[in-house]
């Protein structure tokens, strides 16, 4: 697959290039600093979204905006506004819908991301009236229920555990239907990292557990336990889930933290099934001790657990992400193998990729995007 275009506008050079760089992978950036130049562009061939700078060289960005939603071409693209401040201007033209999102020059790569994702995510969702109603419901099910659950940033208030089990029906519901790997398809286009894991390590999950035998309510714990693994990632601040490239030491420490989050979220709302909280906080744990949160080995971690981090690890591989390739399910198993034995439970993994190479999974799946070139992004100026 291509990689879709984005207009960086923005007058300063380091910033351009820092914005082209961190979405390789997912976009090729054509970047300049002129309006007027931004404006020719986006007025002569299609852009996936804009990334404007509210000071540009000839016309504001703001001008830009409203010349774009008054032009009729690209007249929909997502815009994202980088600016100083909300100024009363600015205000008005979100409300306006001239603009989506205003995000301060300031912000952090990690920050910007979650916000750009949360505006293409939002675009991604009004596309999925163009789905087939059954894979239209298991996405606005699955939507609904993660908005919910991250709409709240502790661990101590409780999420709804119908909200988890009717998602987990819905998963298993297009798995017996065959139509999981349809709405695995149509999550592609959406970018909030998070929410597409979650639903995806469900799928691959109540996918996994059927072919080897798994029926009625154990199914469903499956798909259970892949959608809420990652719930204690609503304590963890954007700027370091979302932050490109490595994580340093310290916010190392944070992300970890994840894991038990997930388990105290889980713990604190009724009707959770134990199995379900077990994953969420063993999902990490690996054979020989070197996981987290408590080091547990082999002998201390469930078979379920053991088989979600298996599905975890190849979701996480296939997902597309800004800031890495997203790899072919045969890569992926293929990496899987590799990670049997020290880190996953080998008899798993062997399982896992036999079936998921026996009923073609891989082949289903649409192809990753074309790898960047050393240098592709485009930068007239
Ligand atoms: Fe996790
Ligand atoms: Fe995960």
């Amino acid at each position: 697959m291509v990689r879709p275009k984005i207009l960086v506008a923005c007058q300063d050079r380091a910033a351009r290039q820092r914005i082209a760089e961190t979405m390789r992978f997912r976009y090729r950036a054509v970047a300049v600093e002129d309006g007027w130049l931004a404006l020719h562009l986006v007025n002569t061939a299609d852009f996936s979204a804009m990334v404007i700078s509210e000071r540009l060289e000839s016309l504001s960005g703001l001008d830009v905006a409203y010349s774009v939603r008054t032009s009729g071409f690209n007249m929909d693209v997502p815009i994202m506004l980088v600016a100083r401040e909300v100024t009363p201007r600015i205000r008005e033209m979100l409300e306006g819908g001239i603009i989506d999102r205003c995000i301060d020059e300031t912000a952090e790569t990690g920050a910007f991301l979650f916000e750009f994702n949360a505006m293409c995510g939002a675009r991604a969702e009004r596309a999925w009236t163009d789905l087939s109603d059954d894979v239209e419901r298991v996405l606005r099910g699955a939507r609904d229920a993660y908005s919910s659950v991250f709409a709240a940033t502790s661990t101590e208030e409780p999420l709804d555990a119908r909200l988890i089990k009717n998602t987990a029906d819905l998963v298993v519901e297009a798995v017996q239907n065959g139509r999981i790997t349809a709405v695995m398809n149509a999550l592609q286009d959406h970018q909030d990292y998070t929410f597409v894991h979650s639903l995806s390590v469900s799928a691959v999950l109540a996918f996994f557990g059927r072919e080897i035998g798994i029926r009625g309510d154990g199914l469903g714990v499956m798909a259970q336990a892949g959608f809420s693994h990652d719930f204690g990632k609503r304590v963890i601040s954007h700027a370091i889930l979302y932050k490109p490239g490595l994580l340093d030491t310290a916010q190392m420490v944070v992300i970890r933290r994840h894991a038990q989050a997930a388990g105290e979220i889980l713990r604190h709302s009724d009707g959770v099934p134990t199995e379900v909280i077990n994953v969420a906080e063993r999902h990490h744990e690996r054979m020989d001790g070197t996981g987290y949160p408590n080091g547990l080995t082999g002998a201390g971690i469930d078979d379920l657990s053991m088989v979600a981090a298996i599905g975890d690890v190849f979701s996480a591989l296939i997902d597309n992400r800004c800031y890495k390739p997203r790899y072919t399910p045969d890569e992926a198993l293929r990496m899987l193998r590799n990670m049997a034995g020290p880190h996953l439970e080998p008899h798993h993994v062997a399982k896992f990729v036999e079936v998921m190479s026996d009923t073609g999974f891989a082949s289903w799946m649409a192809p990753p995007m074309e790898p960047p070139a050393a240098d592709d992004s485009a930068d007239p100026s």
